[in-house]
């Protein structure tokens, strides 16, 4: 399909009030999953700044240009600028890395974001933003132009309270709320409070809980894996693609995870875990 006649992609950003959620995590997890099973053309941008990872989570090579160079040049921004920055970890799945300097980019102008954002919806099916826990300018502007808004929260007290706070701010600035779709990360069902009870705490109705599995997330980041296709069984990857099929009205997906033994290695284990059972 050439990029005239693309129609326009869906922008989803994933922030949070507080580091360590799992934005990284979900943002990487779902753009693997919406390119292999939806086989969808994505685009992970990698919005944090400083000390942003997800490119570093999808795809061992360095990129030649990074978020922080076509910020800082918008006067030199065209859309094979865009191509030329992305990293390509499978054939559906573009990467935009973070910027690289910490210090030397200093503050990133928000001028830059709609030029970025207009050329990756030209050419894209979906565009998933990971914002990190920044609640500046720059974040704001970028959700404005976001068709959904994927707050990432946590059931220990300090972020619900924050995340109550995140969701007031973003209404209170006039963010639709039909917009934003809050994912509640690590649920771990032996210790939570009820899922009423969160609900009443962060005054909106939480439909996408994903489950908690330290050890297999941990073996996912460090060994690079897509979990939906080592692991499509999984509670994390189910409760991934209800989530998927929520941010995308499109037909069933198309692509499938590898069958036979792995596949069968992969559903025991998960089953032998008895925190699932
Ligand atoms: N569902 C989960 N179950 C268990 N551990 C998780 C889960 N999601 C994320 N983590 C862990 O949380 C840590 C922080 O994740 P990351 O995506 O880097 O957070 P953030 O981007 O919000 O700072 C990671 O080390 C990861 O192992
Ligand atoms: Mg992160």
């Amino acid at each position: 399909m050439t990029p005239a006649s693309h129609p326009r992609g869906r922008i989803l950003v994933l922030f949070s009030c507080k580091g360590g959620v799992g934005t990284t995590f979900l943002t990487t997890q779902l753009g693997c999953l919406l390119a292999l099973r939806w086989q969808l053309k994505v685009l992970v941008i990698d919005g944090v700044h400083p000390f942003g990872d997800a490119a570093l989570m999808l795809s061992p090579s360095e990129p030649k240009a990074t978020l922080g160079d076509l910020l800082h040049h918008p006067e030199r921004f065209d859309e094979a600028l865009l191509e030329s920055a992305l990293l390509w970890p499978q054939p559906r799945l573009g990467v935009l890395a973070a910027t690289e300097h910490p210090l030397l980019d200093g503050t990133l102008p928000r001028d830059g974001w709609p030029a970025i954002l207009e050329a990756a919806r030209s050419r894209f099916d979906c565009v998933l933003v990971d914002g990190g826990r920044a609640m500046d300018a720059r974040m704001m502007a970028l959700l404005r132009v976001a068709d959904c808004l994927l707050p990432v929260l946590q059931t220990t007290l300090p972020m619900v309270r924050d995340g109550r706070r995140l969701l007031s701010a973003l209404i209170a600035q006039g963010i639709d709320p039909l917009r934003i779709l809050p994912i509640l990360n690590r649920v771990n069902a032996l210790d939570e409070p009820h899922p009423k009870t969160l609900d009443r705490a962060l005054g909106t109705h939480i439909v996408h809980h994903i489950p908690e599995d330290a050890a297999l997330v941990r073996e996912c980041i460090t060994g690079g894996y897509v979990l939906w296709y080592q692991a499509p069984f999984h509670p994390i990857s189910q409760s991934l693609i209800a989530l998927a099929r929520t941010l995308i009205p499109a037909p069933e997906p198309m692509g499938n995870p590898p069958r036979g033994l792995l596949q069968r290695w992969w559903k025991k284990q998960w089953r032998w875990n008895p925190q699932h059972l």
